[in-house]
Parts: structure tokens; C-alpha cells; sequence
């Protein structure tokens, strides 16, 4: 049928029509925020290049966690930040390490009311701020391995509810499945970051997690911005491996392959909304340059649109806050 017999605005005229008929919506337990967390007491420290971002000390992750349940955000992803680092990043397999010691405190208070995804990796643990363990001028692949599965334990230990290896080293979920199993843990499921670019728009998580690498850069490790099809085969890898569900990052950018790997694979995907996607919407709107919580809202339905279960994102708070508001 065509137009005159078609007309497509006779759908758009009336604003109850208009969000009956939507495909895409945004929940808040859609939504998992990003925590940095950072030793000592009373610490709420701003992230120069991420507005309205701070590191925070336990005791501050604590009522930020309190803030976010109340407001419907029941996930939340941690980052450790601390001073003293070493070679390897075999300093964060202790229970004492940040990110541990915050779960443990976190699930004693929340129990199953707050559900923890543990980042595992090693770049903000090394002297180096590379990924892994350095041999000769580059990150070794296989002794890496060990130190990210030690980490795992650990963190499933502390009582982490899911792991994220986001270092990118080949075979590192099957390394994690196997010691997780190994103790017991096989209820805890495996989210790799299978598709992680090499991106710029990690730029301003680096200067928060200070874990930028002082020699080389990431790309002999993360993948190359200019494929496609390797995505595929990261992914096919890792659920061969024991993956459960799969994350994707940077989103805005790579729309085009949380799509993909959607209509090829039938598994949940999260996507990760990064630091640079977060700064730049953060920095246009302190200029006016843009409706801030419009563009926030048009940015997480396009990567939930492309097919994006869940989303990890800065915004998440500001996001659930005026979705309760608006009784969304
Ligand atoms: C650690 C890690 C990074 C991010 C998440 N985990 C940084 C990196 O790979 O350099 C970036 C997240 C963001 O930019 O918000 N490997």
C-alpha cells in the first residue's frame, strides 16, 4: 500500500500512541554504574575528566550504593584504585586489595539487594599500567593468564556475583572457568569484555584509574577499530571458552557490531556506554551546547536499539533518577 492510502504520521499525531507502539525502552535495572573505588576514609575525590565522577573509599561506595538502590539501579561494576602497584598486578590477588575488601563490605550491608560485577584485569595494578605481566617489551599472553585467574578467585571469594576480564589475553575465560570451578564457584558467571577495541575513548577512565601504559599502547592486545569480523571470532571464542554473557565496548561507536553479534549469536549482550562517550556529553552540555538528559536518553536506546540487553554506564544514576521522576 502507499501513500495516499499509507500515511505514516497517522501514528505520530497522538503522544499516547506515539509510546504505546515503542520498541525500545530504557529500565533502570537496565543499568549498571561504574564505581571507582579507592582506599582510605571519607574520600569522595572528583575525576577531573569525567564531571560528576569521584573515587570513592568505602565508606562513601556504601551511600552511593544506598543512593543508587533507591533509585531502582540494582548492579553496579567496581574498579580498584590504589597507590602501590608492582610488575605483574599480583598485588590485587590479596583479600586485602580494594576491590575485595569493598565487596566484602558491600555484600555484608546489601546482601542480594545489590547484585557486583568484578572488572578483572591487571592495568590498574601495574607499575607499567599495562594489562598484564611484561616480558622483553611486551605483555605475555600466558603468564598473564595466572594472575588474572589468582584475581578472579579472590574476587569471587570476597563474594563478587560475576566476573568481567576485560585484559583481553587469549583463553582467559577458560583460565577463570577452570579455577573457578576448581573452588566451588561454578554458579559464578563469566561477562568477558570479548570485544574490546582499542580506542581514544578510554582516555579520560585512564587518567581516573591512573592506568595509562608508560610504554607501547594497548594494541597489541585489544582489538583494531578498523574490524569487523574479528568480533565475531573473539565471540565465538570465548562462549567455546564458558562465557555467559558477552560485553561489548566502547557502544556509541559500535553500534554496528553490538548488531552483529546479536542476528549471529543468541546471547544477552551488555554494552559498555565509556568514559569518552560519557565526557563528551558531559562537556558539550556544561557549554550548552546540547539538551543533556535528551541526548543521554537518544544515546542508550540506539545501543539498546541495536540490540544491547544492558547497558554499563556513568550516566546510569542521573539516568534511573529522572526516570523515577518522570514515573517511567
Ligand atoms: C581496564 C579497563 C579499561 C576500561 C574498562 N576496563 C581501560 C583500558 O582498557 O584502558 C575503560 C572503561 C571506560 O573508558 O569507561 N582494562
Amino acid at each position: 500500500m502507499n501513500f495516499p492510502t499509507t500515511r505514516m504520521r497517522r501514528l505520530r499525531y497522538n503522544k499516547i500512541l506515539r509510546n504505546m507502539i515503542e520498541d525500545t525502552h530504557i529500565r533502570s535495572s537496565d543499568l549498571i554504574y561504574p564505581i571507582f573505588v579507592t582506599e582510605g576514609t571519607d574520600v569522595k575525590e572528583p575525576i577531573e575528566s569525567m564531571p560528576g565522577q569521584f573515587r570513592y573509599s568505602i565508606d562513601h561506595t556504601i551511600l552511593l550504593c544506598e543512593e543508587l538502590l533507591s533509585n531502582n539501579i540494582k548492579s553496579i561494576i567496581l574498579f580498584g584504585i590504589v597507590k602501590e602497584k608492582d610488575d605483574t598486578g599480583k598485588i590485587s590477588c590479596s583479600s586485602k586489595s580494594i576491590v575485595p575488601k569493598t565487596i566484602t563490605y558491600l555484600k555484608n550491608k546489601f546482601k542480594n539487594e545489590l547484585y557486583i560485577i568484578a572488572d578483572v584485569c591487571n592495568c590498574e595494578y601495574t607499575k607499567h599500567g599495562h594489562c598484564g605481566t611484561v616480558i622483553g617489551n611486551d605483555v605475555d599472553n600466558d603468564s598473564t593468564l595466572l594472575t588474572l585467574a589468582e584475581q578472579s578467585l579472590i574476587l569471587a571469594k570476597s563474594g563478587a556475583d560475576a566476573l568481567a576480564p576485560s585484559d583481553m589475553m587469549d583463553g582467559r575465560v577458560g583460565s577463570i572457568r577452570e579455577i573457578l570451578d576448581k573452588n566451588k564457584f561454578e554458579k559464578i558467571p563469566i561477562f568477558p569484555y570479548s570485544v574490546k577495541y582499542s580506542s581514544a575513548f578510554y582516555g579520560p577512565f585512564r587518567d581516573a584509574a591512573n592506568s595509562s601504559p608508560s610504554f607501547g599502547s594497548r594494541k597489541t592486545y585489544q582489538m583494531n577499530f578498523k574490524n569487523s569480523d574479528e568480533a565475531i571470532n573473539e565471540v565465538r571464542l570465548d562462549l567455546n571458552e564458558g562465557a555467559d554473557i558477552i560485553i561489548i565496548k566502547p557502544a556509541m561507536s559500535y553500534l554496528d557490531i553490538i548488531y552483529k553479534i546479536k542476528e549471529r549469536f543468541n546471547i544477552p549482550i551488555i554494552a559498555y556506554n565509556v568514559s569518552g562517550e560519557y565526557s563528551m556529553v558531559k562537556s558539550a552540555s556544561e557549554n550548552n551546547f546540547i539538551s543533556e538528559m535528551e541526548i543521554i536518553l537518544e544515546i542508550l536506546h540506539s545501543i539498546k536499539r541495536a540490540g544491547a540487553n544492558a547497558i554499563i554506564s556513568y550516566h546510569a544514576l542521573e539516568v534511573a533518577k529522572f526516570l523515577k521522576k518522570n514515573n517511567v
